[in-house]
């Protein structure tokens, strides 16, 4: 028996919107007197919006009321949100469109299981609504990743035992999400952020349908 069912990530698997998250994070915290650099934006990946700010303040050792965490957390996902309005079919990852074609001639589900609540207009303006089956909505979970919550409704979303499924992730939050739901990582990254315990690529491109099934045979087969 193969896979049922491929779950995705959104950001820094379909597209380079990670990079968008980590400059709204950086701009706002330059204006707290934070500094964070990519090391530390390794962190952020997969991360809620609140989770992230809340790591940000900590990271920083500055508090601030609820009102303003809420004005803060609103304000980067204005500059997010402004950023992401350019985005088009041209910033699909090398490799994406031709894995969701071919998932699809055969007869695989698709979802999204993604942190991001801009996951669904991302979709739209990469033109790849169409392709997804299902996807599961973060506002709607009850633990965000690197809880498996995201993970079982994507896979309850297209009817799939998660056990069935490939999680398909950039963060090690995500990482660590698709392992708790019992879905099959594969990772789109290094070995020092992802561990080297799961299957790896560097590239999106190499993420084709034949290299999911022998990654399926080899661990699940
Ligand atoms: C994840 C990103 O996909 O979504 C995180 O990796 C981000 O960086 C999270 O914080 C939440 O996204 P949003 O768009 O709802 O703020
Ligand atoms: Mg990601």
């Amino acid at each position: 028996m193969s896979f049922q069912a491929v779950l995705f990530d959104l950001d820094g698997v379909i597209t380079d919107t990670a990079e968008y998250h980590f400059l709204a994070w950086q701009a706002l915290a330059q204006e707290l007197g934070i500094h964070i650099d990519r090391q530390f934006n390794e962190q952020l990946k997969g991360v809620s919006r609140e989770d992230s700010l809340k790591r940000i303040l900590a990271h920083g050792h500055k508090t601030v009321s609820d009102i303003e965490f809420m004005q803060l957390a609103e304000r980067k996902n204005a500059n997010y949100v402004t950023m992401i309005q350019k985005v088009t079919p041209n910033d699909v990852y090398l490799g994406i469109l031709d894995l969701l074609k071919d998932l699809r001639a055969n007869g695989k589900k698709i979802a999204l299981a993604s942190a991001s609540k801009n996951g669904p207009f991302l979709l739209q303006q990469m033109q790849l609504t169409d392709y997804f089956d299902a996807i599961a909505d973060p506002a709607k979970v009850a633990a965000s990743k690197p809880a498996p919550d995201i993970f079982q409704a994507a896979a309850q979303g297209v009817g799939v035992d998660v056990h069935e499924c490939i999680g398909i992730e950039d963060a090690a939050a995500g990482v660590a999400a698709i392992k708790a739901a019992g879905a099959l990582p594969i990772g789109v990254g290094k070995a020092e952020d992802l561990g080297n315990d799961i299957a790896l690529v560097s590239q999106t491109n190499q993420l084709t349908f034949d290299y999911l099934n022998d990654v399926w045979q080899q661990s699940r087969g």
